[in-house]
């Protein structure tokens, strides 16, 4: 059994800081094993500029752990009056590495989302043109569709068309949660890839409904049935370089998620990498882990690997961690994978 592995400082391809007191709350959870996170721009108002863009990757930098070499990149929040030259200017500074497509109201704070995507044309053109990718809430908002539904929808009638109308856009298809992402990515070529969450290689739709309602296990897109996590098991731990870690890490207060209307959004950034490395044992792929979460992204985003390593080793005690994580804004619930972690991140 092995019982060491050692593999590249990891990156994070989506990733939730939001601001003020929460991000300095949560910020070290990332920064302690991560040396990259892609950063959602979905706060209020959200991240709509390259101006915005610059201000909250300074309020990033600014509470960032002493001795930490954490990199912060950047997205962009798509809207319909986002300006073509000021994205493609953040790109050829080196500001941002994408631009995040939410289809309005599909998500936490995505009301300034897109509902016209002929208004995004331009755009989308000119990202095509110099490279920069498009990363993909992929769900339709519409209320008539089943909410368990919404991924495979908005693929044949959001993003295949999307694709074909705007060849060469580079795009990355967020946290897939269904066997119909993993095969759409499979047959898209090399401009598509798909980032796939921690949590949702754990849980299925019994995990947050049957024998009572956890809040916790609650987010978006939401866990589907079981053969769907175990076709995302299959996909991450292929060691095809299309799939690589997003972890969704998406803090939301105590009193938000255990309310009458919850947030959607498990938080994992503490215990990504210990959860990972059991489920890719108990796949038989620990070989293939660091492909997932230190190498593909890199490659699809066009970045070099990081320097340095990071070791897991697996012991005998389980880790001891803490059920939240206490911020300024309130205790966030670390994400439970309901087994005990033995693969423990060696400083
Ligand atoms: C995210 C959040 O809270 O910002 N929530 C979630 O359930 N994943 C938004 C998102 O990525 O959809
Ligand atoms: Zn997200």
């Amino acid at each position: 059994m092995t019982e060491s592995l050692s593999i590249p400082r990891p990156d994070d391809w989506h990733l939730h800081l939001r601001d003020g007191a929460m991000l300095q709350g949560v910020l070290p959870e990332t920064t302690r094993h991560f040396a990259r996170a892609l950063v959602m721009p979905n706060l209020v108002p959200p991240v709509v500029t390259a101006a915005d863009a610059r201000a909250y990757r300074e309020r990033i930098r600014a509470v960032v752990p002493e001795g930490s070499d954490f990199t912060p990149l950047m997205t962009l929040y798509l809207t319909e009056s986002t300006d073509p030259a000021d994205v493609a200017a953040a790109a050829d500074e080196g500001l941002i590495a994408a631009v995040k497509l939410y289809p309005a109201g599909a998500t936490t704070n995505s009301d300034s989302g897109v509902r016209d995507f002929a208004a995004v044309r331009a755009v989308l053109e000119r990202m095509a043109e110099i490279g920069l990718p498009l990363c993909v809430h992929g769900e339709v908002t519409d209320p008539s569709v089943d909410i368990f539904d919404r991924e495979s929808v908005f693929i044949d009638t959001v993003l295949e068309p999307l694709r074909r109308a705007t060849p060469g856009l580079r795009v990355v298809m967020e946290h897939i949660t269904t066997s119909q992402g993993v095969d759409y990515v499979r047959a898209g070529g090399p401009n598509i890839a798909a980032t796939i969450t921690t949590h949702h290689l754990i849980l299925n739709r019994n995990h947050i409904l049957a024998g009572g309602i956890r809040p916790h296990y609650y987010c978006l897109p939401v866990a589907k049935r079981e053969s769907h996590r175990l076709a995302l098991r299959e996909a991450a731990t292929s060691g095809e370089a299309r799939f690589f870690l997003g972890t969704d890490s998406a803090p939301h207060i105590d009193a938000l998620k255990e309310h009458a209307c919850g947030c959607a959004g498990c938080f994992t950034a503490t215990n990504t990498l210990p959860i990972l490395a059991q489920v890719f044992e108990d796949m038989g792929a620990l070989p293939q882990l660091e492909g997932f979460v230190a190498r593909h992204g890199a490659a699809f985003y066009r970045l070099a690997q990081n320097a340095g390593t990071l070791t897991l080793v697996r012991r005998a005690t389980p880790l001891a961690l803490p059920d939240k994580i206490l911020t300024g804004a309130g205790p966030v619930t670390l994400f439970d994978p309901g087994f005990p972690l033995f693969w423990h991140v060696t400083p």
